[in-house]
């Protein structure tokens, strides 16, 4: 008999404790340090920064790491420049040209075709229709062509500019002049080892010990 009163009591506590729960309003927190952290939460509402909130857009003219602007425009009048000037900024290697090769297969080839004779197979399948051999004369395409349609896209095909970082996208360009010069018959540029570079810093040896021995006889 006590033990059932016992139980009861504890039952009516127990249930008193449940139901002071609120589905509307936060539970309890026993340890509050646990959930409420003293720095100030990404997205919290806070009265002290602009706009009510810790997040923030970037400075104005901010560049994320590991990104280069592009300074050619989204028109007619950047493609043409871009044609004309825009050069591939790596060495044309072994080592660059599988690379392209690679990523070419993945992104292009798939309209282009292995050859980049516009015979891919979306186009054999007439899923996709006006893509041009790289050999073709009226576009006679460069270097810089090829990087900007890649990094904005051009009527029909789309933009690259998020799948490929700007490296990618210039070992794709130097496959593409590849592919053109294979289709061409002409030799792919391969650069070789010989750079200017190396001459530049022997002369610049030569220089510093003239000026030694120029301080010695003194
Ligand atoms: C969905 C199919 C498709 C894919 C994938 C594709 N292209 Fe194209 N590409 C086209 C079409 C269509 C054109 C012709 C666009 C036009 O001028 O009307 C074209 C045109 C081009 C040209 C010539 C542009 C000029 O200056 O006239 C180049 C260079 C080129 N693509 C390179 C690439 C590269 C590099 C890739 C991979 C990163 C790629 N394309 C992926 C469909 C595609």
């Amino acid at each position: 008999m006590k033990n059932t009163i016992k139980i009861l009591a504890a039952a009516v506590v127990m249930i008193c404790v449940v139901s002071c729960k609120k589905d509307s309003k936060p539970n309890y927190q026993f340890m509050p340090n646990m959930y409420e952290p003293l720095s100030y939460e990404t997205y919290g509402d806070y009265g002290i920064f602009p706009g009510g909130q810790e997040a923030m857009l970037p400075a104005e003219g901010s560049i994320p790491r590991g990104w280069m602007p592009y300074d050619f425009k989204n028109s007619q009048e950047g493609y043409l420049l871009a044609k004309d000037t825009l050069k591939n900024p790596i060495r044309y290697t072994k080592e660059n040209e599988d690379a392209g090769k690679e990523l070419y297969d993945i992104y292009c080839a798939i309209c282009h075709g292995g050859k980049g004779d516009g015979k891919g197979p979306l186009v054999q399948r007439e899923k996709i229709l006006g893509v041009p051999s790289y050999d073709d004369i009226g576009r006679a395409i460069t270097e810089g062509s090829i990087y900007h349609v890649m990094y904005y896209g051009i009527n029909s095909m789309g933009s690259y500019a998020s799948q490929t970082n700007e490296h990618e996208r210039w070992q794709i360009v130097q496959y593409v002049q590849k592919l053109k010069a294979d289709l061409e018959g002409k030799t792919p540029r391969i650069d070789t080892d010989a750079t200017p570079t190396v001459v530049e810093a022997k002369v610049e040896e030569e220089h510093h010990e003239s000026t030694e021995d120029h301080s010695n006889a003194h």
